[in-house]
């Protein structure tokens, strides 16, 4: 699959093209989602969760590292956020729920880059910085403008 690539000015428009993803997803499927603080990781896997029929309030698991859900397909959420190193993602069942008959999306990828797998579907959120000199309208509407770049990697 070549890179896809989208531009969404809303929330509801990243949620929508995690949804997308999201049905595209089969058994074993890992996506990794990159992106700063407030990017909008957490609400694209809010879209993935509503795609797999996962109902309920989903929440960034930067706590507790793992949320784990119900849907057609078991769907875990982790945020790697605070993790300091591998070990730390022994006691989380990660390497249980990696290869795995479910669904696994991992926020904060690069703090764990060693032990991910060996092929997933990363997806890159950014803002998107608003051109010197903008209105203080185009300054504002850039405030919820986020790229999306959806690629699968295999190492
Ligand atoms: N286009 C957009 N896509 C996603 N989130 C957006 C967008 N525009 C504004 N936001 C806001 O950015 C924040 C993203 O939060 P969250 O998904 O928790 O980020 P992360 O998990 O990357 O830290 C939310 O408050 C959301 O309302
Ligand atoms: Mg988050």
């Amino acid at each position: 699959m070549k890179a896809a690539e989208y531009i969404t000015d809303s929330p509801e428009q990243t949620s929508w093209i995690g949804r997308l993803l999201g049905k595209t997803l089969v058994a074993g499927d890992v996506v990794c989602i990159s992106g700063e603080l407030g990017s909008g990781k957490t609400v694209f896997t809010a879209g993935i969760a509503g795609a797999l029929g996962v109902s309920g309030y989903i929440t960034s698991p930067t706590f507790c590292i793992v949320n784990e859900y119900a849907g057609k397909l078991p769907f875990c959420h982790f945020d790697a956020y605070r993790v300091e190193s591998a070990e730390d993602m022994n006691e989380t069942g990660y390497f249980d729920y990696i290869g795995g008959n479910g669904i696994v999306v991992i926020e904060w990828p690069e703090r764990i880059e060693e032990i991910l797998p060996e092929k997933y579907i990363s997806v890159t959120i950014s803002k998107i910085p608003v051109e010197y000199g903008s209105s203080a309208e185009a300054r504002k509407a850039a405030e919820n403008r986020r790229l999306i770049r959806i690629r699968r990697v295999s190492v």
